[in-house]
């Protein structure tokens, strides 16, 4: 008699952010960053700002991985702006980061009709295999190289003008 294969469900290993990881998340980001990040730019749009959603990767409790995205909008568009985004340095390169982004993605395209796009900065030979593209007419609070400045679109195609921290 034969047994059909039995194939586990495919686990996802993204979680939504709840307020339980937010040590975990603080300390992920500044070891992947330092201290230097609250001199950036990007920083700008997320002081006084709360995030509108944040995903997380766990390893035995402990945060090995998060992404957040945040209310802006871009000229006259509101879209999310993604960031930061860090794995833990043992943990890289295992497709933690692409699922931390796609969770993203995801989460934008079900704000269709209410966000035009995902906004960062961030680094083109990274971010460009998910779709981002260059948003060369976007104006960010700060000084930032505007090759860095990415654009997916999730509803409106392209985008300019100045970003802002959405009230
Ligand atoms: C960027 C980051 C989140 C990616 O996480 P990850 O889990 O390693 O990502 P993935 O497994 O999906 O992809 C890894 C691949 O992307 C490549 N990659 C990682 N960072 C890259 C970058 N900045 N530019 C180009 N390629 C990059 C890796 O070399 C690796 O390539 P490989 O598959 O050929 O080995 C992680 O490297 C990290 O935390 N970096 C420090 C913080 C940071 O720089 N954040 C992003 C700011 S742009």
């Amino acid at each position: 008699m034969s047994h059909a294969l039995s194939i586990p469900p495919a686990v996802s290993r993204i979680e939504a952010e709840t307020p339980a990881d937010a040590e975990g998340v603080d300390a992920l980001v500044m070891a992947a960053f330092g201290p230097g990040r609250f001199a950036k730019t990007a920083e700008r749009l997320r002081e006084g700002s709360a995030p509108s959603a944040g995903f997380v990767a766990h390893l035995e409790g402990r945060v090995i991985g998060s992404v957040q995205l945040w209310p802006v909008t871009v000229g006259e568009t509101p879209a999310l702006f993604l960031g930061p985004i860090a794995v833990d340095a043992g943990r890289r390169s295992d497709g933690l980061g692409a699922e931390l982004v796609s969770a993203c993605l995801n989460h934008a395209r079900t704000l269709a009709g209410q966000v035009g796009g995902v906004l960062l900065v961030g680094d083109r030979a990274y971010f460009e295999r998910f779709g981002f593209v260059p948003a060369s007419d976007v104006v960010l609070p700060g000084p930032v190289d505007r090759r860095r400045v990415l654009w997916l679109a999730t509803g409106v195609p392209g985008v300019s003008g100045m970003v802002a921290i959405a009230r």
